[in-house]
């Protein structure tokens, strides 16, 4: 069974984040959407709330599981028997961090493959979603709709 795995913070996951993960779960029989559980910073969304809100965006797609890890995620990989990475490139910006990112991960055992991200979504990132929806701003047809929600909702008590 070929298993790749979707690593990231999803802090909230947008709909090129969904992208990505459809675009996986067609070429591999297993996806493992994987949230990271960053000890060292406090998210905008907890990652419980995160992982519900791609538990609700990935229901069509009965090939793609949604899990947390900490630590290394090539250790992650190893545990699960995952052999590879999928990761979305936006755009040229993104590539020096991925690229410094998918070599490590290579010499720790785990091979990343990169999609293009549709150019729909490629000015699109979760910090740029959080700042339009502080001050109001709408982002609909950028996140899924539940999410949108949740955003209005917690900075409604923040
Ligand atoms: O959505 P992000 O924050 O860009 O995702 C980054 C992520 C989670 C993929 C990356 O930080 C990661 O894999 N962290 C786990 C720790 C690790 O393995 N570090 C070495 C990377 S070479």
């Amino acid at each position: 069974m070929r298993k790749a795995v979707c690593p990231g913070s999803f802090d909230p996951v947008t709909l090129g984040h969904l992208d990505v993960f459809a675009r996986a779960a067609n070429q591999f029989d297993h996806v493992t959407v994987a949230v990271l559980v960053n000890s060292t910073k406090d998210g905008f969304f907890t990652v419980e709330q995160r992982m519900e809100m791609i538990q609700e965006c990935v229901k069509p797609f009965p090939n793609i599981v949604v899990d947390s890890f900490h630590g290394l995620l090539a250790d992650y990989c190893k545990e699960q028997e995952i052999s590879a990475i999928v990761k979305g490139l936006r755009a040229v910006s993104d590539f020096d961090y991925e690229l410094q990112m998918a070599q490590m991960n290579s010499r720790l055992g785990v091979d990343t493959l990169f999609v293009a991200t549709n150019p729909e979504f490629s000015f699109l990132s979760s910090s740029m979603i959080k700042e339009i929806a502080k001050f109001g701003g709408d982002v609909s047809g950028l996140v899924p709709e539940h999410v949108n929600t949740a955003l209005k909702a917690e900075f409604l008590t923040k």
